[in-house]
């Protein structure tokens, strides 16, 4: 144990460039949203200073109306596409024009909890600015009752087959020439493919063309689909930050707004409940159609507090299909691969995310189980971005900041 905790910390080092951390090198050269905010709750276990440096330079580029990028190009790199010059933000620092999985205040408090006294001030200064990303949410993706996102990459489970029937309607014929760099740093097997890609860009190129407009973007864009992950995570997370608010003293008044933002989306979750598959499920905003299978997305029910007992057997079920950890993608729908990064795989941060969820509910043996298969992932095949659920390979980037972070924080 000692071994993988001084090589989870120097890779952490390692991808530290100074204010900000990396991914991973070569595959993903800026700063990511969630990865960072993950990043900061790996860094709690042993740099309580360095991980709210990594929350305030997150925070530091987040846009004028709330939203926080999830992509921030703090110095350029020619080994990654589409690098700023393709999403055309305008911003200093450069960024994308999408956010992430909105995890940075479930893990602030986290952090916060470590030790509360050196903390507070550093986040009493990032709450008003979380409210403002949260009001982002609300305002921008919750218009359909759930959380929407806008693009695959927003979920940040990209490939997944949750936005199938979504990406079946981007027409991606005008999309034109461009190069692909991740797949010279990684198996081309392991990566979407190139029809996902061509569409990726379809509905980048849809944004840009707008100037990032978001009322153009959720009326009239080529992808919207209600997101149950972000639902959850984001129910939590508003939780979350009114708690973190009482603790701070915020305004009363904020905090009851974060709790009935919360109260409404759990009053919408009906609408992403699919009845035969007895599970919630992504679902396409623009036709009405569900994606075809259940996905990881469907546990972090658990991370919300609003699971339905009739759908426990179920996931048990989906996860009981697979040797390690919960797979991307249910095992048993036809979409799944057990390498392609989110059609199958099982990635280390979403099970600490389903573990939170899993222990605040009392389901201690769930939570061990997942604890022991993640772990066993990562000391037997090392600190890669995600694996293979049936056999343990491990998958994509090696040395990789977030699994790192989980390996310190919750995996050991
Ligand atoms: C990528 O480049 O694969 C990222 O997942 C996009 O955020």
């Amino acid at each position: 144990i000692e071994a993988l905790d001084a090589r989870a910390r120097e890779i952490m080092r390692g991808n530290d460039m100074g204010g900000y951390t990396i991914p991973t090198k070569g595959l993903y050269p800026f700063q990511w949203n969630w990865d960072s905010a993950f990043a900061a709750w790996g860094f709690s276990t042993f740099d309580l200073d360095r991980a709210w440096t990594e929350l305030e330079t997150l925070f530091s580029a987040q846009w004028p109306d709330g939203m926080v990028p999830h992509i921030i190009f703090h110095r350029p790199d020619p080994g990654y596409f589409p690098g700023p010059e393709v999403w055309g933000t305008r911003t200093d620092p450069p960024t994308s024009g999408i956010s992430q999985p909105p995890v940075a205040a479930i893990l602030a408090r986290r952090i916060l909890a470590a030790d509360p006294v050196a903390g507070r001030a550093r986040m009493k200064a990032l709450w008003p600015k979380m409210l403002a990303w949260h009001r982002w949410w609300r305002r921008c993706r919750c218009g359909h009752g759930v959380a929407a996102v806008a693009h695959p990459w927003e979920s940040g489970r990209d490939n997944c087959t949750d936005w199938d029937p979504g990406m079946a309607r981007v027409d991606a014929s005008g999309v034109g020439e461009y190069t692909r760099r991740d797949t010279g740093h990684v198996d081309a097997s392991m990566r979407p493919g190139k029809l996902d890609y061509d569409r990726f860009l379809a509905i980048l190129q849809f944004g840009r063309d707008c100037g990032w407009d978001q009322q153009t973007i959720v009326e009239r864009g080529p992808f919207l689909m209600a997101d149950p992950a972000i639902t959850f995570i984001l129910i939590r997370a508003h939780r979350d930050l009114a708690a973190l608010g009482q603790e701070l003293g915020a305004d009363p008044g904020e905090i009851a707004t974060l709790e009935g933002w919360a109260a409404d989306l759990v009053a919408a979750l009906p609408m992403i409940w699919h009845k035969k598959l007895g599970a919630h499920v992504a679902r396409d905003l623009r036709s009405g159609e569900f994606a075809p299978a259940i996905s990881s997305g469907a546990f972090l029910a658990w991370l919300a507090n609003c699971a339905r007992d009739e759908a426990e057997a179920r996931l048990i079920a989906i996860w009981d299909r697979v040797r390690f950890g919960i797979p991307s993608s249910d095992p048993a729908a036809p979409g799944f691969e057990s390498r392609r990064y989110w059609r199958g795989p099982t990635w280390p941060v979403v099970n600490a995310l389903i573990a939170i969820g899993m222990r605040d509910s009392g389901r201690d043996a769930l939570e061990a189980r997942l604890r022991r298969e993640t772990a066993e992932l990562i000391a037997n095949g090392g600190f890669w971005e995600y694996f293979d659920p049936l056999d343990g390979t491990p998958c994509g980037g090696d040395a990789f900041t977030w699994t790192a972070a989980i390996w310190l924080t919750w995996a050991r």
